[in-house]
């Protein structure tokens, strides 16, 4: 498939521990649909509230989780990367490599007040910080 500039576009999506998880899987369901790249985070409470309010039973580490949801919104291989926290060579923690939107679906007070103070403790934390 020929990609247009604006289906090649990749979009940081990071997942935090607030009730809503289904609207984030959605936004990643529809970003693959439309042809982006995802980076997707999940941050260690998020992984509980998925298990708690989805019918979603998340593998625990990046690559395996990277598997699941590729194959869970039909991307392509390669489509959706899935970092760690402590990853901080991935691309969304990086000031000077490609510029990506971020959005964090859901957003948990904890990490809202992460982002709005620049903590900067952990990669959805420093991605929103290059953001
Ligand atoms: C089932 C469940 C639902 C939660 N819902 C919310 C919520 O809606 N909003 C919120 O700010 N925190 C909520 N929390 C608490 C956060 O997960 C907790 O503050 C956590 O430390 C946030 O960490 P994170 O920002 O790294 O994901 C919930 C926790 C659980 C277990």
């Amino acid at each position: 498939m020929t990609e247009t500039a604006a289906q090649a576009r990749t979009v940081n999506l990071a997942f935090t521990g607030a009730s809503g998880a289904q609207y984030g899987m959605r936004l990643l369901q529809c970003l693959v649909a439309a042809g982006c790249r995802v980076n997707v985070m999940v941050s260690r409470a998020a992984q509980v509230v998925i298990a708690t309010e989805t019918e979603l039973k998340l593998p625990g580490t990046p690559p395996a989780m990277q598997e699941f949801l590729t194959d869970w919104a039909d991307a392509r291989p390669g489509q959706i990367l899935v970092f760690g926290r402590d990853d901080w060579f991935a691309p969304p923690a990086s000031g000077s490599g490609e510029k990506a939107p971020l959005v964090v679906c859901p957003c948990s007070t904890g990490t809202l007040s992460a982002l709005a103070t620049g903590a900067s403790d952990n990669l959805i934390e420093r991605a929103g910080d290059v953001a």
